[in-house]
């Protein structure tokens, strides 16, 4: 019999930080996280409180990380409580998607009657469960193409996120994740974001008949939280219905509640979607689950009739997947998540406001919507140092800046498509007083550093050159 090397009571009694950063190294994404490892923010954490980590050294930190994927915090109590119970009852583990659910059929019903409060003409729209938001996305992706199939365009837009898969990774450009997986789909017109001209531009010269669809994140997440002028989102949602172009709203960080909107495409942007996808906050935290809703008509194209198994996944709407969804999606609306972050969106953002006009040299911009905070940091060194290295330059900003939140008391996220720019995402249910000690933390952090220059001058020099040796 083979003998594994650890056991998971090994591991609920607590593997040791030295071992765990080994194995990590040795058979996980090693490299990354040894750049995370060496940076000295790589944990390994434990919760202090939902909205706290603990690390090795017992420093507490405020939890202002996930990539905006945990709306209630870490261990939330009323959450566990609601799985542990679920767990306790052995009936309802059902097989994912061969069998009835009165999981999935509550969720389902939930979110389109949430969807149809706020647009009625979705109140017979059906949903498809996956797991990531990128499956989500090439659910999307199929939907458009199965209903579509003789328009041969998609519009995306620059800087936009939508996941790393292949057919995700297609509309989403930035060069460094698409080049090395070339050739990806093709016909993809990628736009500015937030121009309207150059979208009827486009319309005009590609013909809007030969477009099959235009997908967009309301408010950019990895792009640095990037918000588009508000009247962008309903003009191109009325050209596209005139010319019956499917509009994807993907909603996967901006949706249920992190905008400080259920779905802010059609309550902030006044767009009617024909297709929204959302992942993130709908597992909890704790599960991945995704969903991609289509109108009827939509779905059935792809889904209906004898066609109803051309798109699936395993393990998509299964129980445990369905019953923590249901629960995530009920304690923020019961809890008026959504609307508590449009709250606390003007109190971040006139601390960070404060801080920009403060610390012009380290901080090149703040934007904030709802409870997605993003600092833009200034060049740690300048441009003849590394010449025609600016995006390398920026990224070396963001990581130094995550860097000296760590060091000062905050757990922060990168930005995927935007690498000077870290963002603050804390969970929903943060109470006030950790809101206003992280900004206060932050304040103390950027006034000890005052110029993006001293990010650079006060970092070790082995972390320097080890980084400079992953860079090359
Ligand atoms: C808007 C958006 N779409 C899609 C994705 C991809 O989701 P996942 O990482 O779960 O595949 C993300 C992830 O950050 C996202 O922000």
């Amino acid at each position: 019999m083979i003998h594994l090397p650890l056991s998971s009571k090994d591991v609920l009694n607590g593997l040791s930080p030295k071992r765990t950063v080994e194995l990590e190294q040795l058979y996980g994404n090693g490299d990354y996280l040894k750049i995370l490892n060496l940076l000295g923010v790589a944990g390994p954490f434990t919760v202090h409180s939902p909205w706290e980590l603990k690390d090795p050294k017992d420093v507490i930190r405020i939890n202002a990380a996930s990539f905006a994927a945990s709306p209630f915090g870490e261990h939330y109590p009323p959450l566990i409580e609601f799985i542990t119970e679920f767990l306790s009852q052995h009936k309802y583990m059902l097989l994912p998607q061969t069998a009835l659910s009165e999981w999935r059929a509550a969720l389902e019903a939930n979110l389109i009657h949430l969807l149809a409060s706020l647009a009625p003409s979705h109140r017979d729209s059906q949903i498809f469960f996956a797991n990531s938001g990128t499956e989500a996305i090439e659910a999307a992706i199929k939907f458009v193409r199965a209903f579509k199939p003789k328009c041969k365009y998609l519009i995306n837009f620059k800087r936009a996120y939508h996941g790393k898969t292949l057919g995700a990774l297609s509309l989403t450009p930035n060069e460094e994740y698409q080049a090395p997986f070339r050739p990806l789909l093709n016909n993809i017109i990628t736009l500015p974001f937030g121009d309207f001209q150059a979208f009827e531009d486009c319309l005009q010269k590609f013909g809007a008949s030969n477009v099959a669809a235009v997908i967009l994140e309301p408010i950019q997440g990895e792009a640095g939280v990037i918000i588009p002028p508000q009247s962008f989102l309903q003009s191109l949602g009325k050209l596209c219905q005139k010319h019956e172009i499917l509009v994807v709203a993907d909603e996967i960080q901006t949706g249920l509640g992190r905008s400080g909107y259920y779905f802010a495409s059609i309550e902030w942007g006044g767009l009617e979607p024909d297709i929204i996808t959302l992942a993130k906050p709908l597992g909890g935290g704790i599960l991945p689950v995704s969903a991609t809703i289509a109108r009827k008509d939509i779905y059935k194209k792809m889904l209906g009739g004898l066609k109803c198994k051309s798109h699936s996944t395993t393990m998509g709407g299964n129980a445990l997947g369905m019953a923590i969804g249901l629960k995530s999606l009920e304690l923020i609306v019961e809890n008026n998540l959504a609307l508590r972050a449009r709250q606390l969106e003007q109190t971040g953002l006139t601390y960070l406001q404060a801080l920009q006009k403060n610390y012009p040299k380290l901080i090149a911009a703040v934007r904030g919507f709802g409870m997605l905070f993003a600092l833009q940091f200034q060049p740690v060194i300048a441009t003849k140092w590394l010449p025609g290295q600016a995006d390398l330059i920026g990224e070396l900003s963001g990581i130094l800046a995550f860097r000296a939140l760590h060091q000062g008391g905050i757990q922060a996220n990168f930005s995927l498509n935007a690498m000077s720019t870290v963002r603050l995402t804390p969970a929903l249910t943060m109470p006030d007083n950790l809101f206003f000690e992280m900004f206060n933390k932050l304040e103390q952090t950027v006034s000890s550093y005052q110029a993006s220059r001293a990010l650079f001058t006060k970092t070790p020099l082995p972390i320097i050159l080890a980084l400079a040796k992953a860079a090359l």
